[in-house]
C-alpha cells in the first residue's frame, strides 16, 4: 500500500553539486521525506559518508528507510529544528551541508487521509506529525474570530480573510467543520473562484503553516545554522511559497552581513523549464544556498 505513494525530488542535481563539497562528508536532510535527495546525494557520496535525515512525519520515515535503504543513512523522527541537538549527542560537531526541503511531500498532499488537499475529501488533520495535538479541524472550530482572521492574512494572504473566518464561525454553530471538503464548500460560499487557483488554496495553506507552525521552524533552524554547519560547509533551502523565501531571504542576508557567512547563489535558482514540465509542482520551488567561510 505504502509504496504506491511518489515524490520527484526537486533541483536534485543542482542542490548535490553546491552541496556536497566532501565525498567522505557528513551531511543533515533536515526533511527526508521519502527520501528521494537522500537516495541521490548517496550515489554521489562515498562509502564514508553519512546522512542524518530528520522528519516529523513518521510515515514518512518509515517509507524512506525502505526506499534509501543504506546504512549511511540514519533516519530520525525528529523536527529538524533538533537536529543540532543530535548531531552533538552523536559527537558531531558540524556537519558540510545541510538541506531543508520545505513544506509538504507529494505523499502527504496526494494522501486524502492526511487532509491537506483541497482536491481530496478527508479529515481537516494538516499535521506532519501524527502524535502533535494541535489539527486543523480545532483551529477551524475552535479558535477565534480574530486569530482565524489573522492566520488567515499573516499565512494565507487572503483579501477575504475576514469574510471566511465569519462564515466559518456561522458554519460551526451549526455543525462541526471536521472534513476538507465541508471547508472548500464554505469559503466557495464566500468567494468565487477566478483562474486555475481555487479561491480555498490560501486558506488551506494557511492552515497548514499555523498547525504546524512552519515559519516558526524556518527561523529556528536557520538561526541554529551556526551550530550546525562547520567552517566550508553549506545550508541549502528550497522552499515553495513567497513567506518562506523572504523569510530565508533575509535571514540568509542578515548571516552574510555578519561577516562568517557569505551566499552561494547571489540570485535564486528555480528549476528549468524541462524540470517544470516534467514536474509541475517543482514549479513555485526557490533554492538559496550560504556557505560558512
Ligand atoms: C518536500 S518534503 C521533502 C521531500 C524529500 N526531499 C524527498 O526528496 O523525498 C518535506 C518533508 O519535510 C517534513 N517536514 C516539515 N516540517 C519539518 C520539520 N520541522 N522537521 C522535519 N521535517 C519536516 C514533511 O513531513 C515532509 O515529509
Amino acid at each position: 500500500m505504502q509504496n504506491q505513494w511518489t515524490h520527484i525530488p526537486i533541483l536534485a542535481p543542482e542542490i548535490a553539486d553546491l552541496l556536497l563539497q566532501n565525498p567522505d562528508g557528513v551531511y543533515v536532510d533536515g526533511t527526508l521525506g521519502l527520501g528521494g535527495h537522500t537516495k541521490f546525494f548517496l550515489q554521489r557520496l562515498s562509502p564514508k559518508a553519512r546522512i542524518f535525515g530528520f522528519d516529523r512525519d513518521e510515515e514518512a520515515l518509515s517509507m524512506a528507510r525502505q526506499r534509501v535503504s543504506d546504512e549511511r543513512l540514519t533516519a530520525v523522527h525528529a523536527s529538524y529544528t533538533q537536529a543540532a541537538k543530535t548531531l552533538q549527542k552523536e559527537g558531531i560537531n558540524g556537519v558540510d551541508g545541510a538541506l531543508f526541503d520545505l513544506g509538504l511531500s507529494s505523499y502527504q498532499l496526494d494522501n486524502p487521509l492526511r487532509g491537506f488537499s483541497l482536491l481530496r475529501d478527508g479529515p481537516l488533520d494538516m499535521r506532519f506529525d501524527l502524535s502533535a495535538e494541535l489539527t486543523a479541524e480545532k483551529i477551524v472550530n475552535e479558535w477565534g474570530l480574530a486569530d482565524l482572521e489573522r492566520i488567515f492574512t499573516d499565512y494565507g494572504e487572503d483579501r477575504n480573510a475576514h469574510h471566511i473566518a465569519m462564515a466559518i464561525m456561522a458554519k460551526r454553530r451549526e455543525e462541526k467543520i471536521d472534513t476538507t471538503f465541508k471547508l472548500k464548500n464554505i469559503v466557495e460560499t464566500v468567494v468565487r473562484g477566478r483562474g486555475k487557483i481555487h479561491p480555498a488554496t490560501q486558506i488551506f495553506q494557511a492552515l497548514r503553516i499555523a498547525v504546524n507552525d512552519e515559519l516558526g521552524a524556518v527561523e529556528n533552524v536557520i538561526s541554529s545554522l551556526p551550530h550546525v554547519i562547520k567552517n566550508g560547509g553549506r545550508a541549502a533551502v528550497l522552499t515553495f511559497h513567497s513567506l518562506e523565501d523572504r523569510l530565508v531571504k533575509k535571514y540568509f542576508k542578515d548571516l552574510a552581513a555578519g561577516g562568517e557567512w557569505k551566499l552561494v547563489n547571489k540570485h535564486v535558482i528555480v528549476p528549468s523549464y524541462q524540470e517544470v514540465r516534467a514536474n509541475s509542482r517543482s514549479r513555485s520551488a526557490k533554492l538559496r544556498v550560504i556557505e560558512r567561510i
